[in-house]
C-alpha cells in the first residue's frame, strides 16, 4: 500500500521538460495578457514606479524597512556615492508574534513603527544626516499591492499567512506614516517596493546586468525589467528610460500544466486564501512542509506507516515546517538520524523504522524537485519574454543576463536550489544556460529599499 500511495504520488507530481515547457510558455502568455489589461490575467503585472534601477551614485543616510518574509527587517545604511560605496551598513531584525498577522491593522503597523523607532534612537555617529532634514525610509511591503505613485499604493489582498481584512483597499504607506507619527518619530516614506523589486534593484547595484529577481522564500514571486512600449495598460508618461519594473505577483500563476494533486487540492481548500496562490502553494517555504505532512498523514492513516495508531501532531496543520523538511531531506547518516530524530522530537513518533524514514525523505525529495522544478520553469518563461532564453537572437549574440535570487528557501534548501539550477540548464540548453547566470542576492532587497528611497529622496535635486 505505502509503495502504490508512493508511486501514485511520484506520478501526479512529475515534471518531465516538455511539462515544463508548458508552463514557462503559459507564463509567457499570462505575462502579456496582464501587461495588456487591468485584470487580464492572473498574473497582475504590477506596475512599481520604479522606472530606473540604481547606478551606484547614491549618497547619503537612508533606512529601510523590510516586512513579509519570516522576519521583519529595519535597516538604515550611509551611501557613499561613487562606485557603489556603501560606508556603513546596520540591521536589525524582529520577528512578527503570528496573533499580529490576523489580528488589527494598527497593531500591526504600531509593533512595527515602534521597533523603527527603537531603532532609530539606536543611530551612531558613524552615520549623518545633514543639518534640518528629515530621514527618509524605503519601506518593502511584500504583498501584492497597486501602486499610485513611487510612494503609494493599496493592499490588494494579504498573502502568507496575513489576514487584515481591514488594511485591504487601504494606502500601506498611509497607515505606516501614521503610525510612526504615533510613535512621535519624524520620517518620510519616500518609497513603497515589494520585495522582488528592492532584490532587483539592490542586485542591479552590484551587478548592471541584473534583469529580474525572484524571491523563494515564506512566499514566492519575481520582478523583471519590461520596456514600456511593451505595456499596453500604462497609461502615464513614457519615462525617460524607456523601462519600467513589473511586479509580477508569479505566486498567483496557474495553469492547466500544472501538476496539482487531491493534497494540494486539499491544502488550497483549507487555506486562508482558497483558489489564489497557486504556483506559490506548489513551489514556497510556506507551504511545502504543509504538503509533506499532508502526505505522511494520508500514509499513516491507509498504509499504517508509523504503526497502528496516527501520531495525533500530524494531524496539526502547518505543523511540519520546511525547514525540518529540509534537515530531513539532507540526512546523510546510513540509518537516518535525522530524520528519526526530527519525526521524534517533533511529531512525537517514537521508534521509526529505517523503511519508514527512507518513505519520509523520498517523499521529501518528490515535493521539493517538484517545486523547484516548476521554479526553474518560471525563470525560463520571464526570458522567453525578454528574448533572453536563447544565446543568439537576430544573428547577435544574447547579453550576458543575470537574475538575482533571495529568500530562505533558495538560500538554505541546497536539494531545491541545486535541483532548481539544474533545471533550468536542461530547458534552456548549455549555450543559453552559459549565459544566464541566476545569483544569490542575499539581503538585496533591504538595501535596494535604501537605494530607491536615494533616489526618490525630497533632497534628490539638493544632491545634483
Ligand atoms: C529577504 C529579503 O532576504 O528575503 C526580503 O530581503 C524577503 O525582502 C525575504 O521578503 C524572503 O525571505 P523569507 O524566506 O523570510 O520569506
Ligand atoms: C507573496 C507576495 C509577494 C511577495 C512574495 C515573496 O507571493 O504576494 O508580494 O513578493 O510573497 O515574498
Amino acid at each position: 500500500r505505502v509503495a502504490a500511495l508512493l508511486k501514485e504520488l511520484e506520478e501526479r507530481c512529475a515534471t518531465p521538460v516538455g511539462k515544463l515547457r508548458q508552463v514557462a510558455d503559459a507564463m509567457a502568455v499570462e505575462m502579456h495578457a496582464g501587461l495588456a489589461s487591468e485584470g487580464g490575467s492572473k498574473l497582475k503585472m504590477l506596475i512599481s514606479y520604479v522606472n530606473n534601477l540604481p547606478t551606484g551614485e547614491e549618497t547619503g543616510l537612508f533606512y529601510a524597512l523590510d516586512l513579509g518574509g519570516t522576519n521583519f527587517r529595519v535597516l538604515r545604511v550611509q551611501l557613499g556615492g561613487k562606485e557603489r560605496c556603501v560606508l556603513k551598513q546596520e540591521f536589525e531584525e524582529v520577528s512578527i508574534p503570528p496573533l499580529l498577522m490576523v489580528g488589527g491593522s494598527d497593531e500591526l503597523f504600531d509593533f512595527i513603527a515602534s521597533a523603527l523607532a527603537k531603532f532609530v534612537a539606536s543611530e551612531g555617529e558613524d552615520f549623518h544626516l545633514p543639518v534640518g532634514r528629515q530621514r527618509e525610509i524605503g519601506f518593502t511591503f511584500s504583498f501584492p499591492v497597486r501602486q499610485t505613485s513611487i510612494a503609494s499604493g493599496t493592499l490588494i489582498k494579504w498573502t502568507k499567512g496575513f489576514n487584515i481584512d481591514e488594511t485591504v483597499g487601504e494606502d500601506v504607506v498611509a497607515e505606516l506614516t501614521r503610525a510612526i507619527e504615533r510613535q512621535g518619530l519624524d520620517m518620510r516614506v519616500s518609497a513603497l517596493i515589494n520585495d522582488t523589486v528592492g532584490t532587483l534593484a539592490g542586485g542591479r547595484y552590484h551587478d548592471n546586468d541584473v534583469v529580474a529577481a525572484v524571491i523563494l522564500g515564506t512566499g514566492t514571486n519575481a520582478a523583471y525589467v519590461e520596456r514600456a512600449h511593451a505595456i499596453p495598460k500604462w497609461h502615464g508618461l513614457l519615462p525617460k528610460s524607456g523601462e519600467m519594473v513589473i511586479n509580477m505577483e508569479w505566486g498567483n500563476f496557474r495553469s492547466s500544466h500544472l501538476p496539482l494533486t487531491d493534497y494540494d487540492q486539499a491544502l488550497d481548500n483549507e487555506s486562508l486564501n482558497p483558489s489564489e496562490q497557486i504556483f506559490e502553494k506548489l513551489i514556497s517555504g510556506m507551504y511545502l512542509g504543509e504538503i509533506l505532512r499532508r502526505v505522511l498523514l494520508r500514509l499513516a492513516k491507509e498504509a499504517s506507516l508509523f504503526g497502528d495508531s496516527v501520531p495525533p501532531k500530524l494531524e496539526i496543520p502547518f505543523m511540519l515546517r520546511t525547514p525540518v523538511m529540509s534537515a530531513m531531506h539532507h540526512d546523510t547518516t546510513p540509518d537516518l538520524k535525522v530524520v528519526g530524530a526530527k519525526l521524534k522530537d517533533l511529531l512525537g513518533i517514537p521508534n521509526t523504522s529505517l523503511k519508514a524514514r527512507k518513505v519520509v525523505v523520498q517523499i521529501c525529495d518528490i515535493v521539493a524537485r517538484r517545486g523547484a522544478r516548476l521554479a526553474a520553469a518560471g525563470v525560463a518563461g520571464i526570458l522567453k519574454k525578454v528574448g533572453r532564453d536563447t544565446a543568439v537572437k537576430g544573428g547577435e549574440s544574447v547579453p550576458r543576463t543575470v537574475v538575482a535570487m533571495d529568500g530562505g528557501l533558495y538560500e538554505h534548501y541546497t536539494i531545491f536550489r541545486e535541483c532548481l539550477q539544474a533545471t533550468f540548464e536542461e530547458m534552456l540548453g548549455a549555450e543559453a544556460a552559459a549565459s544566464v547566470i541566476i545569483k544569490l542576492a542575499n539581503d538585496g532587497s533591504g538595501i535596494g529599499a535604501a537605494l530607491l528611497a536615494a533616489s526618490h529622496s525630497q533632497y534628490r535635486e539638493l544632491e545634483q
